[in-house]
């Protein structure tokens, strides 16, 4: 974000506060239920957007050593193995021996490693995905050569430090695939140098949509988050951009902002003054504070249960890297922990309306014309069906 950015966002928020608006849709937008409970509506979902789709999927900056790895718990039930590679490059495997589809570490497990031994016969693979090692091979599997027996690796890229990646074994990320202003967004935030203070992950029973739901729109605040948000926040105003995809800018504006009114345009600063949500397609949010980012993760497990992962990135220590000073630490932690206090308000409100979706008395939500960013989003998600291509599985790499 340049400067100019910057000022024209705050611009736009104190026009909109002083006509008593905010960013409105022509219309109000009534959707039925079914995209949050139907089983076969899940399945589509999961083809067009998720498989069939370059996606992001983390940061890189959550593995930053050589040896790095993760393991996430994925759509549809697939396992991912992220690992940062001997030469430092970012790589996406789907964690599974190639023997018999064994995990080679467990869903959700993450640490340092330079092999992989499988837990089952200790077929053993390198960073780079490579069957270094397997008891007795040339006995037993004197016909199979190793060369063909790497991990399957999903193509992948980063871009101002999002990992992304195709599930469609035949299929490039696109460089473009992050538009020249978000990339500029994210460079404002140093993106890339962020370092991961903490991580929590949990399930939620509710759809994903719905809780993505919860975090773009101010309309809530007032009411879910009286104790917490609202205080410090201008109720029901915000303004959002979006280039594409399900990539969306969002500003919602603080008590701060007002302030700008009293003071000279070289004061103005956006990340005092609001907090900045980045929605990255299919289902991650960036949520910006003055001090930190919270990443938060919505990964569909089926079409009632959400994994959710949420992890505080913060600037390095005055010490260098991540070691904290005392201060810092008491602030990474309250923040850390404030953040979660505010999303289970939401969760919690997640449950509920998934729960009565599936008990059917109410089958139809409706988005007000300040809900905007909902109408937009479910928009784009319907043309995401419409452009779909056939689900293909992922061709053997042999
Ligand atoms: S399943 Fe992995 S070594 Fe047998
Ligand atoms: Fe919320």
């Amino acid at each position: 974000m340049n400067r100019q950015t910057e000022l024209r966002l705050i611009k736009e928020i104190l026009a909109l506060k002083q006509e008593g608006k905010t960013q409105y849709h022509e219309s109000t937008q009534t959707l039925s239920t079914e995209r949050y409970i139907s089983e076969q509506w899940y399945q589509k979902e999961q083809d067009a957007l998720f498989k069939n789709r370059p996606m992001a999927i983390g940061l890189a900056n959550e593995i930053p050593e050589i040896g790095d790895y993760q393991a996430i718990d994925w759509v549809n039930g697939i396992s991912l193995l992220v690992v940062r590679d001997k030469n430092n490059q970012v790589r996406v495997f789907a964690n599974a021996c190639r023997h018999r589809n064994s995990r080679l570490v467990d869903n959700n497990s993450s640490g340092c490693k330079r092999r992989f031994s499988c837990p089952y016969h200790a077929w053993t693979y390198n960073t780079e995905g490579e069957l270094i090692g397997a008891p007795e091979f040339e006995s037993g599997f004197s016909d199979l050569d190793k060369k063909n027996l790497g991990l399957i690796e999903f193509n992948s890229r980063v871009i101002s430090g999002i990992i992304y990646l195709h599930f469609d074994l035949n299929q490039q990320v696109p460089d473009n695939i992050l538009a020249e202003e978000m990339i500029s967004g994210f460079d404002y935030l140093n993106l890339e140098k962020q370092l991961v203070y903490k991580r929590r992950s949990y399930t939620i029973k509710a759809n994903w949509k719905i809780l993505l739901e919860g975090g773009i729109e101010a309309y809530h605040f007032n009411v879910a988050h009286k104790s917490t948000l609202a205080p410090f926040f201008l109720g029901n105003l915000s303004t959002w951009e979006t280039w594409g995809r399900l990539d969306l800018r969002m500003i919602l504006p603080k008590k701060p902002m007002l302030d700008a009114l009293d003071l000279p345009e070289s004061q103005w600063q956006i990340r005092k003054m609001a907090n900045i949500i980045y929605s990255i397609s299919p289902s991650m949010l960036f949520l910006v504070q003055p001090d930190n980012i919270s990443l938060i993760k919505m990964i569909p497990l089926s079409k009632g249960e959400t994994r959710i992962d949420e992890v505080l990135l913060v600037d390095a220590s005055v010490n260098g890297g991540n070691n904290w000073t005392p201060e810092e630490e008491k602030t990474h932690e309250t923040n850390h922990n404030l953040v979660n206090k505010i999303l289970m308000e939401d969760w919690v409100l997640g449950e509920s309306i998934q729960a009565n979706m599936e008990g059917g008395a109410v089958n139809q939500v409706h988005f007000g014309r300040f809900e905007s960013a909902l109408i937009w989003f479910h928009q784009q998600y319907d043309n995401a069906f419409s452009e779909s291509q056939p689900l293909r599985p992922p061709a053997r790499k042999l």
